[in-house]
This record gives C-alpha cells, structure tokens and sequence, in this order.
C-alpha cells in the first residue's frame, strides 16, 4: 500500500504560505460527517483541500496556514479525543497525534476553535477561504467575518477581507507532483483491472449490478477506499443516461454495456469508461457508432500536449463529431453550419474531460467544458471522454442505431511533447473488446 510521506504535504503548504504572506491566513473547513438515515451516517469522505494539504483524514478537520506565525505557520484543529467515541467509532488523534504524525506546528481541539481563531488570526488583512463550496462550512465560518464588521470600531483581530483560496491552491493541484502520480497510476491499474474482470465475466442475462460488484469487489480487495464516484453501469438504452446508476436492469444479448467506473486508491481517482457488446460481436450499426467514437478519442489523444488548450481539443473534437455524424446519417446538412450550432450536442452533451486527483472532477471550478480556455501543461492529468448517446425514440436516425450510448473514457498525464495514457491497459479496440468478453471462466466466479 502506497502512501504519501510528510514531506509532501509540508512542500504543498510552504508553496501555499509564501502565496499567501505574511499578511494573510488561509482556512480550509473539512465537513461534517453526513447522515445517511436514522442514526447511520455515510462512510466519511475528508475534504479534498485538507487530505491535499495535510492528509489528515477525520471529520471536521480546520487547517490555518499563518505565515511567519510566532508559533509556527502550520496550525490544525482536530476533534476532542473522547475515550467514549474511540470505543465505538474509532481512534482519534487529538492534537498530540496532529503534531506528532501530521507535521502541525500547532494544533487544537475543536472545541476550542472560537476562543483560538482571533487569536491566531491577529493582525492580518485577508482571510484565503473557499467561500460557497460548502453551504455547510460557511454557515461556520460567515459568523466569525460578520462579528469582525459589526465590530468594525473595535478591536477585533479577524481579517476584514475575504479571497478565493481556490485561486490560489487549485493551480498547485492541477499540476502533479511525482508523489501523486504514483497514486494516480495505481488508481488507474485497478481501475482498468476491473473493467477488464466484468469485460471478461458478462454474460447476457446478467444484472448490472452484477458487473458492478465485481468491479467493486477488484477496487476494494486491491485497497481502494471506495469507488471515486457512483459506478455505472447501463446496457442498452441506459446506457445514454450519461449518469445512470440504478444498474438493476438485466442485460440482453444485444445490448451495448457502458460501465463508468473508477477506483479511489488512497484518495486519488481513477475514471475509465468502455462500451462493448455483451456478446462478444457487435451489430454493424454498434460497430459503425463505436469505431467513430473511438477515432475521434484517438484524434483528439494525439493533440493534446503541453503547449495546447482546452480550446484546440474542443475545437477539434466538435468538428470531428459533427463529421461522424454526418457520416453515420445521424445529422444532415451543411457541416459548418452544424459546428456552428454545435448540433452534435443534441448526441453528445457533454465535455469532453475534465482534470482528475483527489477528486473524479478535480479543482472543481476548472471543468473542461464551455467556455473555459485553459492552456494544459505538463503535470495535469484529465479525461478524454467523447460519446455518443441516440435516445430510443429518436425517430431521425437510423432505426438500428437507436438506444445505442457509447463513450470511451481514457486518463491522460499530459507531457511537453503530448501525453501519456495512464489506462491504455485497458482494452478498447473493437477486436480487443469481442475477444476479451465473456471469455473469463464461468466455474471461477460461480456464474
Ligand atoms: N464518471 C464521471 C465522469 O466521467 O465524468
Ligand atoms: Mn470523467
Ligand atoms: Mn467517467
């Protein structure tokens, strides 16, 4: 099991602390645990900010960065260590763990987070938080600015301004460090391991969720915490539900099968999406659909590098998709014309990636989509995930192309000189997929 040692976080904080100066403090917020019913709560998932600047992974975690603080820069409140709770929940750090293990030049428990916060905070203008990406951790921190105003005559040591954090630390997150990229890799493997397991053990007949426990079954037993994001898994016409997750229809011989699935390996995504024939052969109409798919992924694969930009892939992919379907008699008209009423949208909604790390959609606000123009350079890792998705009832396509989703999702590190796929183990080609399903061993898994 791969891990990421102190050095790492401590080198991602002093990047963040000489940003921010010595005027400045930065406050990240860890949410509560969130209930699931009655007295059952999810499975605790720590904020991404915290797990990427500190790696400390308990509920309600509050990081403050203070440069050139007195006491140190680095102050983390932790939960009360609580003899109680450790009996029936788990083992808590306390503040004694939080230096000793996680590297704080300071650290409190929570309940003294009111009393310590002006203190910590005296003295210094602007205040780096990532204002509305949690409803739940602004109602925490709104209170502490708005007492600042309404004590605006009197002394009051909590910064009167407040910045975007995510300015400043979603860059650094973009780009990978050799650490993560290990743990990127290692998500990648598992993740296209388990779609290569439920390529090999589909059988018409079978329930998506079938698939889906095998593919979970692979994360989990090779250390993955979870699934990164809700797996997926649509045959036939669910499959151009873009986010379908029911995965309780049973799967027929001549269904196409999407599963979108990645593993989360200490915290880091993976994100691969395949489409094949639960079969083993696809229709000729599947087949034609499939193959223009996958030459559009291939064409955009051999344009990104890290002198590009968002633009020159979306760019490209919007005419290759509109000349696709054009080709396959899905659309009709003038191609120009149809790029510029971008007409493909209507079978293909979507972006056509977005970055990934510590989350599947990472550094939220920078999403690959519309009308962002981000330059990609060398350390980001994203998604190349073009699809196409007739709707059942799309009565101006060709009858046996109807119901059919496709997409084909590949993790790409970006290099100077173009990129590396991080999930080419992962079978793709039409005779790789209608070699490869159903021929695993039925006696192996009981089928
Ligand atoms: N799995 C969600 C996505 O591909 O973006
Ligand atoms: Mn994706
Ligand atoms: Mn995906």
């Amino acid at each position: 099991m791969h891990s990421l040692s102190p050095d790492v976080f401590a080198r991602r904080r002093r990047r963040l602390i000489d940003e921010v100066g010595e005027d400045g403090a930065a406050l990240v917020v860890g949410p509560p645990p969130r209930n699931r019913s009655n007295d059952t709560d999810y499975p605790y998932r720590p904020s991404s900010d915290v797990l990427y600047l500190t790696g400390f992974g308990e509920p309600e975690a509050v990081v403050l960065l203070i440069p050139g603080h007195d006491d140190g820069d680095f102050a983390l409140f932790v939960p009360d260590r609580d003899p109680n709770y450790e009996q029936w929940e788990g083992r808590r750090a306390g503040p004694e763990g939080a230096k000793e293990k996680y590297g704080a030049d300071q650290a409190y428990n929570l309940s003294e987070l009111d009393e310590k916060l002006p203190e910590l905070l005296a003295g210094r203008s602007t205040l780096f938080y990532s204002l509305g990406s949690d409803p739940a951790m602004d109602r925490r921190v709104i209170p502490w600015i708005r007492d600042k105003r309404h004590r605006r005559n009197q002394v009051s040591s909590i910064p009167g301004q407040v910045a975007d954090l995510r300015d400043l630390l979603y860059p650094q997150r973009l780009v990978k460090d050799e650490e993560e990229l290990v743990l990127i890799r290692r998500a990648c493997e598992i993740s296209s391991e388990a779609h290569i397991l439920a390529m090999k053990y589909c059988r018409p007949g079978m329930y998506e969720y079938e698939l889906q426990a095998l593919i979970e079954y692979h994360f989990r037993r090779n250390g993955g915490c979870a699934p990164a994001y809700n797996s997926i898994v649509g045959a036939g016409d669910n499959a151009t539900i873009l986010h379908y997750t029911d995965n309780h229809s049973q799967i027929d011989p001549g269904d196409i099968v999407l599963i979108d699935a990645g593993c989360e390996y200490q915290y880091y995504a993976g994100d691969i999406t395949r489409s094949f024939p639960a079969s083993g052969s696809f229709t000729p109409a599947q087949r034609d659909l499939y193959q223009a798919v996958l030459d559009i992924q291939e064409a955009a694969l051999a344009e990104i590098n890290g002198n590009t930009t968002v633009e020159a892939i979306r760019d490209l992919i919007a005419r290759r998709m509109t000349e696709a379907l054009l080709n396959l008699g899905v659309l009709n008209g003038d191609p120009e014309e149809l790029i510029e009423e971008k007409a493909f949208k209507k079978y293909y909604p979507h972006g056509f990636g977005h970055p990934l790390g510590v989350d599947v959609h990472d550094v939220g606000h920078l999403r690959l989509s519309e009308d962002d123009d981000l330059p990609l350079v060398a350390g980001m890792v994203l998604t190349l995930e073009p699809g196409i998705y007739i709707p059942a009832d799309d009565e101006s396509v060709p009858e046996e192309m109807r119901g059919v989703g496709i997409r084909i999702e590949d993790d790409l590190l970006v290099t100077p000189d173009g990129c590396e796929n991080l999930t080419q183990s992962c079978p793709k080609s039409v005779e790789e997929l209608e070699a490869i399903v159903g021929t695993g061993e039925a006696s192996a898994l009981n089928l």
